[in-house]
């Protein structure tokens, strides 16, 4: 696991937890009180050489360096901060010749791209199998991959465009940076060109802006038909056997549902799916408004543990989706998180 952020810790405790793979450690590289709760989590830690001074100095347990790590391992989990994982490519795994998958905040076009596809694994689960490298969607991605597929496959030709508003949390909940009181907006959001990666035939236009919290993303999907638009009651029910997609009556902010993850117990305090807000979904004429949260942190774990067996195994969806569920219990944590919100 190269990189221990707010998603490398949540994916070590993922990799970790699956005896199916052979989890070798985590990727530290400053020497700060993260490295001490990585140890105290019993995974081996490794440090860049340079560093391994002033790591052994603190007197942190370091297992070895990042460039033996990666030489031990058959796939690299990377989860640098945006843009690192090019780096690590070109320096560690393309010389080394180590699979890699890496995560949304990296490029997928251009002179630092470094995959040919985006993983969703609504989607196109089955095209990574095999690959060398795969960047995972991120969490907004990966969530608006979710609510569009089974919309396309059910009304396919019927509908004319999606237009996508994100309402995007300033910062994690173990962040430290500031979160500034203001809104802002993205000239040129890269979520509509990662999402038409995987569904090019979909008529997209995203729009995204940042808030000053730090509970969940908010989407606002307004779909519009080229006859009249299903009811809502079509809509619920065609969601409502989705893997990873929980439908809550009650819910009135992205808070209540962080909280309740929290309060639950759940593991770093994440739902790992999207919920869709069924009192505020809505139907007139031409149009559909779905409105639904989307667990910024927790998203993309299950998505990197299915791609995993998807490049590593070649497993089918439905065999990676039943062992993915096994883990991360998901069905069975939709349904408590339902219960809550009925
Ligand atoms: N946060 C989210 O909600 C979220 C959701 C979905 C996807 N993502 C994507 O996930 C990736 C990581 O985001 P994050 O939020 O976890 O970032 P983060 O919390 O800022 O963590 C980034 C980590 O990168 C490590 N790092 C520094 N140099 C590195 C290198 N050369 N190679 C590997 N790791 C290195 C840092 O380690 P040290 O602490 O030791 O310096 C730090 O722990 C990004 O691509 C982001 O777009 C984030």
């Amino acid at each position: 696991m190269n990189g221990y952020g707010n998603i490398g810790r949540r994916l070590a405790t993922m990799l970790s937890a699956d005896k199916e793979f052979q989890f070798l450690g985590v990727a530290k590289y400053t020497a700060d009180e993260k490295t001490r709760e990585a140890l105290d989590s019993k995974f081996d830690v490794y440090v860049p050489k340079h560093n391994l001074k002033q790591f052994r100095e603190s007197n942190y347990e370091v297992s070895g360096t990042v460039e033996e790590a990666v030489e031990q391992s058959d796939i690299v989990v990377d989860a640098a901060k945006e843009g690192g994982g090019f780096d690590n490519k070109k320096r560690l795994y393309e010389p080394m010749k180590k699979a890699a998958i890496f995560q949304g905040g990296e490029d997928r076009h251009g002179a630092h791209s470094v995959a040919d596809m985006i993983h969703n694994s609504r989607v196109n689960y089955a095209k990574a199998s095999g690959k060398m490298y795969v960047i995972q969607g991120s969490c907004n991605v990966s969530g608006m991959g979710r609510i569009m597929q089974p919309l396309a496959e059910k009304f396919g030709d019927e509908i004319e465009r999606y237009d996508v508003t994100i309402v995007r949390r300033w910062a994690d909940l173990e962040d430290s940076k500031e979160v500034r009181d203001s809104i802002e907006w993205d000239e040129s959001p890269h979520h509509q060109e990662d999402v038409k990666d995987f569904m090019p035939a979909a008529n997209l236009f995203v729009e995204a802006y940042k808030v000053p919290s730090r509970m969940m993303h908010l989407h606002q999907m307004l779909i519009r038909f080229k006859t009249k638009a299903p009811t809502k009651d079509t809509i619920i029910e065609a969601f409502s056997k989705e893997f990873g997609v929980a439908i809550l009556k009650s819910a009135k902010g992205t808070a209540d549902v962080r909280k309740k993850a929290l309060t639950l117990g759940f593991q770093h305090g994440d739902t790992n799916m999207v919920h869709i807000h069924q009192e505020s979904l809505r139907v007139q004429n031409y149009f559909l408004k779905i409105l639904y949260t989307d667990d910024q942190t927790g998203m993309v774990i299950p998505e990197n543990h299915l791609l995993l067996q998807s490049m590593v195994f070649g497993r089918s969806r439905e065999q990676a989706i039943k062992k993915t569920d096994t883990l991360f219990q998901l069905s069975r944590r939709t349904r408590i998180l339902e219960e809550e919100f009925k």
